[in-house]
């Protein structure tokens, strides 16, 4: 094998890695691929790639001790509720929270051409995510007459699509100032017998290290420095692809900080035992977290209490509120070290001077395993008509079609609260979230009686 000066050693450490078959190609590689491939694989942390090598043998890591987790639900016409939204409100005015949206993901379901925060997504104004997003933070800001930042965390497959999105779109209204992207750590992806592929001739296939990852990515890239130097407290985190999400919640806020949580989280209660969405759990060192769907065994996701009510009963929507301090704790040194799941994918490599389809590996952290980190965390229920809307696919369960449906029913809701009579014509509402991010700030207005009415 023809080498240059400086490469042998990388070369050398693939080879005795058992790591020699990414080199088949090299011969016709012209010699400025071949800078840009060495280039490539002197980044690899070899540590990791054996650390997930090992993850592929080993049985789960779950640890499957546990038990229902407590949570605080909360009546709105209670004291403690008007409490809550008193503290949390004073804690917004004070500009104490800013908003985090993962937006990192690769959106494959969907099948989007493009970052899933470019979506399309509002039925009438066609609306993106993103802006979705960006409004409801103006609106927030305006209520409480602050500016609250807004951080966007992408990965490597869509940072310059998004940005080059919100820049076109002039952030949609968000000062520059108060807007922070950052892109998350990425993580070689391996074949089903645990060795490297490689993506083009000259780069490895990697994947974003799962929304897990967003805490280390908030520390290394100096957003929480900045944040804390800002004088933010609480971070008030959740996932791009639900538009109906409460980004910024009063009461929700004022419950975390009278329990003095470091980390909260919101639970929905699941619609039956095969829902398939995350559920909370007490560990047995009574620190909190969640166990994914496919980690709680049937007959404990069937287990119903004395009333007939589901035990493992709050589910996860990931939306949480993370505490700076906490972040900065657990991120001392350098990463938040959360376990990897494994995911078996379709991977398109390339091999043999050609783009083929094989089976492979992708490796991934989850957030939600950061609340077992945390001495204080609660769970807060919340009603999942006003604030759970995902969208996965295009069609059917989770997806365009039923979360459109969902933000329909929630328009509606909040005109009849507000006692706006809605005409028969009536099919579809959609309200901007400059006009509106909850029934109250509507005002008394008489709605058109024809088929789509757009407010805003
Ligand atoms: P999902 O787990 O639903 O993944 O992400 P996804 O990439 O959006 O979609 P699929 O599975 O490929 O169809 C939930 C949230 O976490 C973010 C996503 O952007 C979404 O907001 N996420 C996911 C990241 O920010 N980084 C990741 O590495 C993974």
């Amino acid at each position: 094998m023809e080498t240059f000066l400086g490469y042998d050693d990388v070369i050398k450490k693939f080879f005795s890695s058992g790591e020699g078959h990414l080199f088949e190609h090299w011969n016709e590689l012209s010699a400025t691929e071949r800078k840009e491939f060495i280039e490539e694989l002197s980044h690899i942390d070899f540590r990791l790639v054996t650390e997930l090598k090992s993850l592929i043998k080993r049985e789960s890591h779950v640890e499957m001790q546990f038990e229902p987790a407590p949570y605080i639900s909360l009546n709105p016409l209670s004291d403690e509720y008007a409490r809550a939204k008193e503290v949390g409100e004073s804690h917004l005015r004070n500009g104490k929270v800013a908003a985090f949206v993962v937006a990192g993901g690769q959106g494959s379901r969907l099948g989007y051409e493009g970052p899933k925060g470019c979506y399309p997504l509002g039925e009438i104004s066609g609306k993106s995510l993103f802006q979705i997003h960006a409004e409801k933070i103006l609106k927030y800001s305006q209520k409480y007459g602050v500016r609250i930042p807004w951080l966007i965390m992408t990965s490597q497959s869509n940072h310059h699509q998004t940005v080059e999105f919100l820049r076109s779109h002039n952030n949609f209204g968000i000062e520059p100032s108060d807007l922070f992207i950052f892109s998350q750590a990425m993580v070689p992806s391996l074949d089903l017998d645990g060795k490297l592929v490689l993506e083009s001739p000259t780069r490895l296939f990697k994947n974003p290290d799962g929304h897990g990852g967003s805490l280390t990515a908030l520390a290394s890239s100096g957003v929480l420095d900045a944040l804390i130097g800002r004088g933010i407290e609480t971070i008030s985190y959740f996932q791009v692809d639900n538009p109906l999400v409460k980004i910024i919640d009063p009461v929700f806020i004022g419950v975390h900080l009278l329990q003095n949580a470091e980390v909260s989280s919101k639970g929905l209660p699941k619609i039956g035992p095969e829902e398939k969405i995350g559920v909370f759990v007490n560990f047995p060192n009574g620190r909190l977290g969640v166990i994914e769907y496919s980690d709680l065994p049937e007959e404990r996701a069937k287990e119903r209490d004395a009333d007939g009510k589901l035990k493992f009963l709050m589910g996860s929507p990931a939306i949480h509120l993370f505490q700076c301090e906490f972040i900065r704790k657990i991120t001392s040194e350098g990463q938040v070290r959360l376990p990897f799941h494994i995911a078996k994918k379709k991977l398109k490599v390339w091999k043999q001077g050609t783009v083929v389809e094989i089976d492979g590996l992708k490796f991934e952290k989850f957030v939600f395993d950061a609340i077992p980190l945390a001495e204080r965390s609660i769970v807060f229920e919340m009603r999942r008509e006003e604030e759970f809307a995902p969208v996965k696919n295009l069609t059917g369960v989770d997806s365009v079609e039923s979360a459109r449906a969902l933000m329909n029913n929630l328009f509606k809701e909040w005109l009849t609260k507000k006692g706006i009579e809605i005409p028969p014509k009536v099919r579809i509402v959609e309200i901007s979230p400059l006009l509106a991010v909850e029934a109250e700030d509507l005002p008394q207005i008489a709605i058109p009686n024809k088929e789509m009415v757009y407010l805003e």
